[in-house]
């Protein structure tokens, strides 16, 4: 594993690290894939990537886009859909063709086709180049719950009842809250070019330490990432601090 790991000292500094290692990974790419995570985290760096489209050529306007997971039951135009998430947060800033995003499709009437409609999609792209991913306080990479295996696909997944109440704050109660979600796997994940993990906050320390330095198994799902060899860690000061002395 190639592990880079920033720890910023505010929440600019963690947008701009995480910008810079994006636009690096896109570099010179005239058709580049770029992979989405939802969530609060990755809010400022899709910002800061919207000011810099903004103030220059950027191959960023040429990406395409696709979504790491989605709740099964919403379609793209309900507003608690990660499809809205990548629509207002990511495409409409970044003045992405729609045409060239993909989220699968909470709504299908058959959620396990869709899901293996999606990753086809994804392999056909040529692969994403960066995959901006969070961390579940769970450990839960997209929505791989524990337990999910090592090598999976895209597929529907149960969430965990740690999972809908961390994610009950999007909703207006926890009988609101999705039960299942259609989610990119850990393979599928593992298959991107370069993976950077952000996380903000003293309740992702215990899973940020089991992911990078506890035993790679499919309880601890975002302990995957240790088996890739392009991944750069951008946190913050409370998000690291169950890390290792020599590394915070
Ligand atoms: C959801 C998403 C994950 C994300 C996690 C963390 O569960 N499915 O992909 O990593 O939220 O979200 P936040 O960044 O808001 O803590």
């Amino acid at each position: 594993m190639t592990l880079r790991l920033v720890v910023a000292e505010n929440p600019e500094e963690l947008a701009a690290c995480a910008s810079d290692r994006i636009m690096d990974a896109v570099a010179g790419r005239m058709a580049p894939v770029l992979g989405v995570a939802t969530g609060s985290s990755p809010l400022g760096i899709y910002a800061e990537l919207a000011r810099r489209v903004t103030f220059g050529s950027n191959p960023l306007a040429r990406a395409s886009i696709f979504a790491l997971d989605e709740y099964v039951g919403f379609s793209a135009d309900d507003s608690r859909s990660y499809a809205a998430f990548v629509r207002e947060r990511v495409v409409r800033p970044l003045g992405i063709d729609p045409a060239r995003v993909f989220v699968p499709n909470g709504a299908a009437v058959d959620a396990d086709a869709e899901a293996a409609r999606f990753e086809a999609q994804l392999i056909s792209s040529g692969g994403v180049d960066v995959q901006v991913v969070g961390i579940g306080s769970n450990g839960h990479l997209g929505f791989n719950e524990p337990d999910s295996p090592l090598n999976s696909g895209t597929r529907v997944v149960t969430l965990s009842a740690s999972t809908r109440s961390d994610n009950v704050r999007y909703f207006d109660a926890i009988e609101s809250v999705p039960t299942q979600a259609i989610t990119q796997g850990l393979a599928t994940i593992g298959r991107a070019r370069a993976i950077i993990l952000v996380a903000q906050g003293e309740h992702k320390a215990r899973a940020l330490a089991a992911a990078l330095f506890g035993p790679v198994s499919p309880e601890c799902p975002a302990s995957v990432l240790q088996l890739h060899a392009d991944v750069t860690v951008v946190i913050d000061g409370p998000a690291a601090q169950h890390l290792p002395t020599v590394w915070s």
